[in-house]
């Protein structure tokens, strides 16, 4: 336990003697989050989250920081813990808890059992509003709730065991809403609520066009290709680059690395995808046709092993694969283990070596979790500005509708996403035409035409 003033806040974090660092990098992305800084200001004053205990389970990094203190001048009593072992920013996690004193669970290459133990943390703080990036903390109290114990890790199961079903059932309950942050997650949440168990209002906050078109696409493009070259150092222009999925995520890489010089290939399970990338001037093959020319091979599909043996085993020798999508399922590494005849783990910060037995070595970046958290710093603050503007604003307005919403998935209310969309179009100093009353006539009606 930290103490900050008088207020003593739980955490577990790396070393709180970061927290000077982590203070600098906080400051700095909020010189370009705008956005978020009105709504702290406004917050600040009208204090829409008071009395809600709210648990957050994000990539604990100098830009959630900025939305941590937004929601805690809203009111909220919050703790946040990471929502993926290697994204954690150690010196933000320490100042979050040393200059800002909110909870922080999350240590940087923390083992599934803290990451676990962390996800516990953010239970029992028995929050009103949660808020998540992949679904983790929803999952695990809805299988609590559902008292399949089983089903979650034994680090929130020893506690949950201790619970009485009136209390599991409780967790779930006192939630007046969820925020969704990315697109496996939101997934994730539509087939809880296909199956009849999403016991709980979510917001996909995902689904704002305010934050895939622009978070998803420019942030994940940037940060991905930068998390490549931090890990490598390897020069983009001429080689070939494989973009598995052209999604938002996908569409982004795909351009930052063309944009580099990358010649890009890019795989598809869609057709309108697969069409939509070659009428952009790409390659599309099979990942099959492309394991054995690919230098660099990146996966964002949001789906499970997209790269196989039969894949790596036609993989050239040198050959790089990392992922940017959600959860690290998207290479499969068993596999990749069982071609090789010896693996080299960091041979250089975020690189493994595998020697398969056809004697050629490729390279894994960042344990196949997502390359730009793992080795870059993530997305730009200026693109994070607008997402989680549209987190803070969902939070608010699912309190005020509290009692009210279905246990569905909601989209984000289209107000909010003009009101993200206007103001940061304000702080770019960038003006845009209005309908004049004839215009808006003429788009009304059906009686003109030819
Ligand atoms: N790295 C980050 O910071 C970051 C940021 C936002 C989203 N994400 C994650 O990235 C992933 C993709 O997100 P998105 O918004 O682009 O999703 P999306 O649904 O827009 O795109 C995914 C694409 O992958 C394709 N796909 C599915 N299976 C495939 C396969 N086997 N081979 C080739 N293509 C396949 C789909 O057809 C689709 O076009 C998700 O897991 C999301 O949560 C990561």
């Amino acid at each position: 336990m930290a103490s900050v003033g008088t207020a003593s806040v739980g955490n577990d974090v790396k070393d709180l003697a970061l927290a000077e660092a982590g203070r600098k990098r906080i400051e700095w992305a909020e010189r370009d989050m705008p956005v978020l800084r009105a709504i702290r200001e406004r917050f600040e004053k009208e204090k829409p989250l008071k009395g809600m205990r709210m648990s957050a389970c994000l990539h604990v990094t100098a830009e959630t920081a900025n939305l941590a203190r937004t929601l805690k001048a809203g009111g909220a009593d919050l703790l946040l813990c990471a929502s993926n072992p290697l994204s954690t920013q150690d010196d933000v996690a320490a100042s979050l808890v040393a200059h800002y004193g909110i909870s922080t669970y999350s240590i940087k290459g923390e083992d599934e059992h803290s990451y676990y133990r962390h996800i516990a943390a953010a239970l029992k703080h028995a929050p009103n509003v949660t808020m998540d990036d992949g679904a983790d903390l929803v999952s695990a109290m809805i299988f609590i709730a559902l008292g399949r114990l089983n089903d979650v890790h034994p680090e929130v199961r020893t506690w949950a065991a201790g619970l009485s079903t009136a209390d599991r059932a409780a967790l779930v309950a006192n939630v007046v809403a969820s925020m969704e942050e990315t697109t496996t997650g939101v997934i994730r949440l539509r087939a809880m609520e296909k199956d009849g168990v999403l016991k709980l209002p979510v917001i996909a906050v995902n689904d704002a066009q305010t934050k895939h078109f622009f978070d998803n696409r420019y942030g994940t493009g940037q940060s991905t290709v930068d998390g490549i070259i931090r890990a490598t150092d390897v020069l983009i222009a001429g080689r070939q680059v494989v973009v598995c999925g052209y999604g938002w995520c996908g569409k982004g890489v795909a351009l930052r690395a063309r944009g580099m010089g990358a010649n890009v290939v890019v795989t598809e399970v869609s057709p309108i995808r697969a069409l939509e990338a070659a009428m952009d001037g790409f390659q599309v093959k099979t990942i099959a046709e492309a394991a054995a020319t690919g230098d660099l091979f990146i996966t964002v599909t949001g789906n499970i092993h997209v790269i196989r043996a039969e894949h790596y085993a036609l993989m050239k020798d040198g050959a790089m694969i990392c992922n940017s999508g959600h959860f690290n399922v998207e290479l499969a590494l068993d596999d990749l283990s069982k071609l090789a005849s010896s693996v080299n783990k960091n041979i250089r910060e975020f690189v493994d070596e595998y020697v398969l037995k056809n004697g050629r070595r490729l390279y894994v970046l960042g344990e196949g979790r997502l390359i730009n958290l793992a080795a870059a710093h993530g997305h730009p603050a200026s693109v994070m500005d607008m997402s989680f503007a549209a987190q803070a604003l969902s939070t608010e307005w699912s309190v005020k509708n509290k009692g009210s919403l279905e246990h569905k998935v909601h989209q984000v209310p289209k107000e909010v996403d003009e009101f993200v969309a206007a103001l940061k179009l304000q702080t770019m100093g960038v003006a845009i035409d209005t309908l004049t009353a004839e215009q808006k006539k003429y788009l009304e009606s059906w009686e003109m035409g030819t």
